[in-house]
């Protein structure tokens, strides 16, 4: 498969947090590790947020970031992951007085190295704070543009309820007409307004998360017919309470539609597990066909921002993986 929605800040496991802490001489508001693992219980996305922003703290250098990139990639070859198209939070580390250069250039060292040794070919894509002024987030944007920092696309994330993507018009018009790639979380708690705003007004190219786009039958037919890709959650969606059990996510019903949906971990250190754990969830509640699997994998090629000829060459590996499991 190849995994579209994926936060690097959210792979931070609790182990590398402490001793990241202790490496850069951070002190921590948590006692020791199970005082730290206490405190993975989430009533919402802003609950999670809370936790997710203090943490980031023990990232300092760039021998951080390509260290946190490196344990992210791992764990996502384990899971079977193929490509990759990872966020991060440029405004968390620059408020903090950390540079871009350091940021990115650690990230990507570590996407070079995780091709050559796994084979995972990547993308990395800058994500601005809804939470923030949609001024500071243009404002970070052109200095991204201008100094030519290695990005291939932006995103839209944080606290989603009260922040709705038409604020953000400017900075994806500009990310657009700079060539970017486009997409933007909508419809994780918010409404199925804002999946239609993330359309019309931002252009979006992938909607991030969008289950809610199932309260809106207009929204439903536009997203099919346009096989508008979702990349979507199902571990993060309980753990943040947008689903009340996995045994009611709505991944099933989505796929009946015909919605272009496949599956991603978010926030893996935080929400129970990476890319495997998510179909491992998926596998307890729902008996998915071969079909179905190879669809949802199908999917995430379909929507990931490869070429043509690499494209081809995952959707083969999907169709040899069907064929096998036929066999
Ligand atoms: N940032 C990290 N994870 C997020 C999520 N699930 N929703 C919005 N912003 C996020
Ligand atoms: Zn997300």
């Amino acid at each position: 498969m190849a995994e579209l929605h994926i936060h690097l800040e959210g792979t931070l496991e609790p182990e590398l947090i402490m001793s990241l802490a202790q490496k850069n001489g951070i002190s921590l508001p948590y006692t020791d590790l199970a005082d730290l693992r206490s405190r993975y219980e989430f009533t919402d996305l802003q609950s999670f947020l809370d936790l997710f922003y203090a943490n980031m703290i023990v990232l300092r250098t760039s021998q951080d970031f390509h260290d946190i990139t490196m344990a992210y990639l791992a764990r996502a070859h384990d899971s079977g992951v193929r490509h990759v198209e990872l966020f991060f939070d440029p405004q968390a580390h620059v408020e903090r007085g950390i540079g871009l250069t350091e940021v990115i250039s650690g990230i990507r060292e570590a996407l070079r190295e995780g091709e050559e040794r796994w084979g995972i070919s990547h993308k990395l894509i800058a994500c601005f704070w809804r939470h923030a002024p949609a001024l500071e987030a243009l404002d970070l944007l052109k200095i991204l543009v201008e100094q030519k920092h290695d990005i291939d696309g932006i995103g839209l994330d944080s606290s989603e309820l009260g922040f709705p993507p038409e604020l953000f018009q400017e900075v994806f018009e500009y990310a657009r007409e700079h060539g970017l790639h486009v997409v933007a979380h909508a419809g994780e708690e918010g409404p199925a307004e804002y999946i239609w705003q993330a359309l019309d007004l931002l252009k979006v190219q992938r909607v991030d998360h969008g289950i809610r786009c199932l309260d809106d039958e207009q929204l439903v037919q536009r997203l099919v017919a346009e096989q508008m890709p979702l990349t979507v959650c199902p571990l993060s969606n309980v753990r943040l309470r947008a689903v009340d059990t996995m045994a009611e996510h709505p991944l099933p019903l989505m796929l009946a539609r015909g919605l272009n949906v496949s599956i991603h971990s978010d926030d893996p250190a935080y929400f129970g597990g990476y890319l495997d754990a998510n179909v491992a969830a998926l596998n307890e509640h729902f008996s998915f066909t071969t079909e179905q699997w190879a669809k949802l994998a199908a999917n995430s090629f379909e929507a990931a921002f490869l070429d043509e000829q690499q494209r081809a060459g995952r959707l083969a590996e999907v169709a040899s993986w069907q064929a096998s499991q036929s066999a």
